[in-house]
């Protein structure tokens, strides 16, 4: 059936565009209208690897080289067009400037052009809320931990609509850590997933390094710490950078898993909360899973860690936790920006609907 003003889709599909290009990844997913993942494409950009590091300059030419045909190749993953879409959500921030200017003008432009409402989200809690994109079931009150190459945070979700951090890294990021450790090993960047691959039979309690808990009943980490002992082991012990370099791997990420499992649980328990997720790229790593599964049903506690698809940085959970904002009556207008430093809990939206009002 041939539409008379091509400017005014019908929404039919009522469908959800979500976009995502914080920092490295180019993302673009499309929900229905339930919430169900119709595609969820994710463009890594491997160009940074030769860097052992992401180069912002690089990262935003990337997303303007690559976020058009992301958008049009989730479209057609959900066989869906622009016509099926019924709103639009982007992170706003935090992330790099330049990569995250590029979602957010092509969000502005997109929705300027087809009439769209249009909402700007915070990337960790699009990473907060990827648990409950994964699991329908899974219901505040909920203790969050969110592990990245960028953020480690214990977040305390009582209902839905509230997101309040109990804990924070003081200086490294897990992921960050595991990233330079990675590069020391000489497993190169971003070096995770390789140092867990690399630590695979590795003797996880062949060196000592330390556990940081900071202050008795601290929430937060530190894991600058581990980082430096990794350096001076590796300066000094010959074999930890030759054939023990495998023990070096296994001992790190065990050290690391120890403080995120310990300071997770002691939150749970301060909020009592009946269930722990876990998000975040680190959370991909199988350790870290493992350790997580036995503690939790050791105490009986439901967990829910999303598929390694929702962990790292991706568009679906940005279009998921959006959606829900959206169907509270929030939207964003042409002022928004993007905002690197964008903290948690707050709007990265300047309007909200009033009531009554469409769109
Ligand atoms: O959430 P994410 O994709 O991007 C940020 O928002 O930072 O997380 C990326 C981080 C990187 O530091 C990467 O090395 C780490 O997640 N990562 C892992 C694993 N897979 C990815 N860390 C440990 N084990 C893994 N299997
Ligand atoms: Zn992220």
């Amino acid at each position: 059936m041939r539409r008379s003003n091509p400017r005014m889709p019908n929404h039919s599909r009522g469908l959800t565009l979500g976009i995502e290009t914080s920092c490295d990844e180019t993302s673009a997913a499309v929900l229905d209208r339930d919430q169900s993942v119709l595609s969820n494409i994710v463009a890594s950009q491997d160009i940074h690897r030769i860097y052992e590091g992401v180069v912002p300059e690089i990262a935003s030419r990337e997303h303007v080289r690559l976020l058009v045909p992301t958008i049009r190749t989730a479209l057609d993953a959900a066989q869906a067009t622009l016509d099926d879409v019924e709103a639009v959500c982007v992170t706003a921030g935090p992330g790099l400037v330049g990569s995250l200017l590029v979602g957010v003008t092509t969000t502005k432009g997109l929705a300027l052009a087809r009439g769209l409402p249009f909402l700007g989200v915070n990337h960790l809690e699009g990473h907060v809320m990827s648990p409950f994109l994964e699991d329908a079931s899974l219901t505040p009150p909920v203790l969050v931990l969110v592990v990245s190459g960028g953020h480690t945070l214990l977040v305390h979700v009582p209902v839905l609509d509230r997101i309040e951090v109990v804990g924070r890294t003081r200086d490294d990021a897990a992921g960050e850590a595991f990233d330079k450790v990675a590069v020391m090993l000489g497993l190169g960047y971003p070096g995770g997933a390789a140092l867990e691959r690399h630590a695979q039979g590795g003797d996880d309690r062949a060196f000592d390094l330390p556990r940081v808990r900071l202050e008795a009943e601290s929430l937060d980490f530190s894991f600058s710490g581990i980082k430096t002992a990794v350096r001076v082991l590796l300066q000094r012990d010959e074999r930890a950078r030759s054939d023990r370099s495998r023990d070096v791997a296994a001992s790190f990420q065990s050290a690391v898993i120890d403080v995120l499992v310990e300071k997770t649980l002691l939150a749970q328990q301060r909020f009592q909360a009946p269930a722990i997720a876990v998000a975040g790229g680190v959370a991909a790593n199988g350790a870290l899973r493992r350790a997580f599964e036995s503690s939790c049903s050791a105490r009986r506690l439901k967990l829910v860690i999303p598929r390694l698809s929702y962990c790292g940085d991706n568009a679906a959970m940005i279009a998921y936790a959006g959606r829900l904002r959206l169907d509270r009556g929030e939207r964003s207008d042409l002022t928004l920006d993007a905002n690197p430093g964008l903290p948690l809990g707050s709007l990265p939206n300047r309007a909200v609907r009033k009531r009554g009002q469409r769109n």
